[in-house]
């Protein structure tokens, strides 16, 4: 006789592929928002998501009763201002896009006074109502803002390195086009690991470990350098005073949410960069560090390091260091002060 546990995997495998058996519940804080509403559409078209949970201080049952028309398996609720800790219950992963964004001429360290106390906030709650879930912060300045979750929940007691990622695919999914458009190849011939921080100088493209991309050299290596730095710029320039990247950005987040997920379930070889805590630069007083990850069952599972750079590599990293040791001293003062 089949016991009931093995009796609903016969029943569950029936109707879905492997990798899409697990539940997983997946949050999506701000998801009212230019970014939360099509990250929250793109979610839900994703198989690996069981159940998807919408919150936000205004708008998120709405964009939940739109999305959850949407003709895939999972489940979709919203959750308005007072109920964070409802729309938290049971969650597995947590994506955090709640803030203010850039307006013209700002940099993301002038979003930290707003944006601080917000993500702060959010990751108390989700300490308190989900201390095991794996928080993934889009929330701008990343640098800073990643930190300031690492400290909030060491507060708790609950943090779990393994479980904290600042998302900076959308610097990677820059560069992989970037990169492409110049070299006359499909992107996804130039994948380009971007190492460092989620902010201008911070921001290292390893154009050297990409074979078509290491012989770009000169005013066009110059050129795209920059455009992958400061390619947010583009954007909040274009809109002109209405916010900055959002769709490109809910691209790119459901993407690492997916490379995620797809570590949780076991898959080997899922490997990308991210921002996490890092031994990469402990000697230089570096905390957390975006380089290679390869994510697993309990997230984090190899930090990868930087590997070979070219000259003008070194010089960029050179640069990055003293700017993200600053922004990430930054975050952790911010908990520090805080009651
Ligand atoms: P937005 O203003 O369109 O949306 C933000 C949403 O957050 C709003 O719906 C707002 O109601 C909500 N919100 C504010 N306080 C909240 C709270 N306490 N709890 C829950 N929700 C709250 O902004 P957008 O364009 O979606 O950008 C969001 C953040 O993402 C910004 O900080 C921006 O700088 C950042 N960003 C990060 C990128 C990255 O590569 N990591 C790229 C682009 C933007």
């Amino acid at each position: 006789m089949l016991s009931r546990a093995s009796l609903r995997t016969l029943t569950v495998s029936r109707h879905f592929s492997t990798s899409a058996r697990r539940e997983t519940k997946v949050a999506v804080l701000g998801a009212g928002g230019g970014i939360g509403q099509p990250l929250s559409l793109l979610l839900k078209s994703d198989p690996l998501v069981s159940s998807l949970s919408l919150y936000d201080i205004r708008g998120a049952p709405g964009v939940a009763a739109d999305v959850s028309h949407v003709d895939t398996a999972s489940e979709v609720k919203g959750y308005a201002a007072d109920q964070l800790d409802q729309a938290l219950e049971g969650v597995k992963v947590v994506v955090i896009p709640a803030g203010v964004p850039r307006k013209p001429g700002m940099t993301r360290d002038d979003l930290f006074n707003t944006n601080a106390s917000i993500v702060r906030d959010l990751a108390a709650s989700v300490g308190r109502v989900a201390p095991d879930a794996h928080i993934l912060v889009i929330s701008n300045p990343v640098n800073s803002t990643v930190p300031i979750v690492a400290e909030t929940l060491k507060k708790l007691g609950v943090f779990d390195p393994r479980k904290l990622f600042g998302v900076t695919t959308l610097d990677v999914v820059r560069a992989a086009r970037f990169v492409g458009e110049i070299t006359n190849k499909e992107p996804s011939e130039t994948p380009i690991t971007v190492v460092g921080g989620h902010s201008g100088p911070t921001i290292v493209p390893l154009l050297s470990q990409n074979a078509a991309a290491k012989g770009v050299n000169g005013e066009v290596y110059e050129k795209v350098v920059h455009r992958i730095q400061y390619g947010g710029d583009e954007v909040v320039k274009a809109k002109d005073g209405a916010g900055s990247a959002t769709l490109s950005m809910a691209y790119a987040g459901a993407k690492f949410t997916n490379s995620l997920l797809r570590g949780l379930n076991g898959e080997k070889g899922v490997i990308t960069p991210t921002f996490v805590k890092s031994p990469l630069y402990e000697d230089k007083g570096i905390e957390f560090f975006s380089s290679n990850v390869e994510l697993g069952p309990n997230g984090v599972e190899k930090i990868h390091p930087v590997g070979p750079l070219s000259a003008e590599e070194e010089k960029l990293l050179e640069a990055c260091i003293p700017e993200l040791k600053k922004n990430i001293e930054k975050g952790k003062a911010f908990v520090a002060q805080s009651a």
